[in-house]
C-alpha cells in the first residue's frame, strides 16, 4: 500500500471511531413526516438520550398522530414520559419484530428507566399478529390495539433502529400529570452538603452567571461544606475577581450526566473559561469513580445532588484550585514562591495534593502519547 493510501486509511480510521454515536434528530430530519415527533424529542431532552444510548429502538410516529397527542393539552414533562414509552431499550428491525418467538414479547421501553413508572407499566407488549402485522401495546393498557408496525426507517443493527408505528402509544399511568421537575439552582443549591458553596456563589454574585446558565444546560461541582471550610483561609486570601473566577471554576455550562462523566474523560471547559485553554479541568473516570484534576489538586465525586437533565448537580470532596490561581507545586517548588502575583498564593507545603497528582497527570498523558504512537506505527506497518 502507498503511503498515501495508508494516511487516508489512518484518517478514516481515526473519523470512525471518534464518530460512533447516532443523532436521532439528523435521521429524523430526513423524514418530514416525523417533525412534530423530532420537534418533541428535542424540546423534552429525550434527543440527547437516546443518542447516549447503544442498542435501542425509537417508535416514531407520523405528524397526525402527534397531533392527537399534542391536543391532549399534556405538561412537557407528560410528554416526556408519554414518548420515553416509544423508547425500547433493546433492538428491534423489522425483521426481529417479524420473528418474535411464541408470537409475543414484552420489552422495557425508557419510561422504565426513568424510575417514574410505578410496577411494569414502563413495558410494552409486541405481539406478531394474523396477517404479517405486528402489533404494539402499553402493558397498562391492554385494550389498545390500534398501534401497529408501519415501516422501517433506519436500521443500524443492533445499535440503533428506528420504526414508524401508527398510533401514539396510550398509557394512561405515562399521561398522568406530573410536577416539573425542579430547575430552581437556587433551592437546588441549597440542598444539603452544598450549602457552604451556595452562600460564597452568592455573597460573591458569582449565582447569576450559574443561573444564567440553567436553559442552556449546567453542570455544578459542588465542594462539600467541610471541603468549604477547609478551604476558606485560602479563599479569603483571594482578591474579588480571583473569587468569584474560582467559584466559576466549579460549574460547566453544559449538561453531563455520571454516565457521560463516566465514558467522556478529557478536557472540560467551565464557566471561568475565557478564551483557549484557561480554567479548564480534566475529568478522568478510575472504574465507576469519576475524578476533577487540575494541575494543582484532584478531586473526586462523592454523590449526586441532582441529574435532571438540563440540570446536574455533583458534590466533591476538595475544593477545585486552578492553575490560574494557585501555583502547582511542582512550579512552586522550583519558583520557590519568588514572584508570586498577590492573587496567587502558592498552595501551603502541608497539602497533601499537588505535587504527586501534577507528577501523575505528567506519567499518564506521556502515556497516552506513546500509547497511540505505538497504535499508529502497528497500524501503519499492519497495512504498508
Ligand atoms: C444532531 O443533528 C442536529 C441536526 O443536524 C444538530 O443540530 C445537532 O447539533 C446534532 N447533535 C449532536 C449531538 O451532534
Ligand atoms: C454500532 O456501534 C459500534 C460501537 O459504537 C460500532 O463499532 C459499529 O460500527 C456500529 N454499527 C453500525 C452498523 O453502525
Ligand atoms: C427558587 O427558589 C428560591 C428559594 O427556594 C425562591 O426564593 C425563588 O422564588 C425560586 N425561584 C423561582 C423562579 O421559582
Ligand atoms: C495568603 O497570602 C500570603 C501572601 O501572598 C501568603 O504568605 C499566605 O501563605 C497565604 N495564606 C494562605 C492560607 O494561603
Amino acid at each position: 500500500m502507498h503511503p498515501p493510501a495508508a494516511i487516508s486509511l489512518l484518517l478514516l480510521l481515526t473519523i470512525t471511531t471518534t464518530t460512533n454515536g447516532h443523532n436521532i434528530t439528523r435521521i429524523l430530519q430526513k423524514n418530514p413526516e416525523f417533525s412534530t415527533f423530532n420537534h418533541y424529542l428535542t424540546l423534552t431532552h429525550l434527543a440527547g438520550e437516546i443518542n447516549r444510548r447503544q442498542t435501542i429502538t425509537v417508535c416514531a410516529v407520523d405528524n397526525a398522530a402527534m397531533s392527537d397527542l399534542t391536543a391532549k393539552g399534556l405538561s412537557l414533562e407528560t410528554i416526556k414520559n408519554v414518548l420515553s414509552l416509544h423508547v425500547f431499550a433493546d433492538y428491534y428491525g423489522a425483521k426481529k419484530l417479524h420473528e418474535i418467538t411464541k408470537g409475543s414479547t414484552s420489552t422495557a421501553t425508557m419510561y422504565q428507566a426513568t424510575g417514574e413508572a410505578p410496577g411494569t407499566t414502563g413495558f410494552v407488549h409486541i405481539t406478531d399478529a394474523k396477517g404479517g402485522k405486528v402489533r404494539f401495546t402499553p402493558e397498562d393498557n391492554p385494550s389498545q390495539t390500534d398501534v401497529v408496525f408501519v415501516k422501517s426507517v433506519l436500521e443500524m443493527p443492533y445499535n440503533i433502529s428506528v420504526i414508524q408505528i401508527s398510533q401514539v402509544l396510550n398509557s394512561p399511568e405515562a399521561m398522568a400529570p406530573t410536577s416539573a421537575p425542579d430547575l430552581n439552582l437556587t433551592s437546588l443549591l441549597q440542598r444539603e452538603g452544598c450549602k457552604s458553596f451556595y452562600n460564597l456563589l452568592t455573597t460573591s454574585g458569582a449565582i447569576g452567571t450559574f443561573l444564567s446558565s440553567v436553559d442552556g444546560g449546567v453542570t455544578v461541582f459542588c465542594p462539600s461544606d467541610d471541603a468549604v471550610k477547609e478551604f476558606t483561609p485560602k479563599y479569603k486570601n483571594l482578591t474579588a475577581e480571583g473569587k468569584t473566577a474560582l467559584l466559576l471554576y466549579h460549574g460547566v455550562p453544559t449538561y453531563n450526566s455520571m454516565g457521560m462523566l463516566r465514558s467522556s474523560n478529557g478536557l472540560m471547559n467551565t464557566l471561568a473559561t475565557e478564551g483557549a485553554n484557561k480554567y479548564d479541568f480534566t475529568v478522568q473516570n478510575d472504574g465507576e469513580d469519576v475524578k476533577l484534576k487540575t494541575k494543582v489538586v484532584t478531586a473526586e465525586i462523592s454523590g449526586t445532588v441532582v441529574d435532571d437533565e438540563p440540570v446536574a448537580i455533583y458534590r466533591i470532596d476538595k475544593v477545585l484550585m486552578p492553575r490560574e490561581l494557585f501555583k502547582a507545586t511542582v512550579a512552586a517548588k522550583k519558583g520557590d514562591g519568588k514572584g508570586d502575583d498577590a492573587e496567587a498564593p502558592g498552595p501551603d507545603s502541608s497539602d497533601d495534593y499537588g505535587d504527586d497528582d501534577a507528577a501523575d497527570q505528567k506519567a499518564n498523558s506521556g502515556g497516552k502519547v506513546v500509547a497511540s504512537a505505538v497504535m499508529v506505527l502497528f497500524v501503519v506497518v499492519a497495512f504498508l
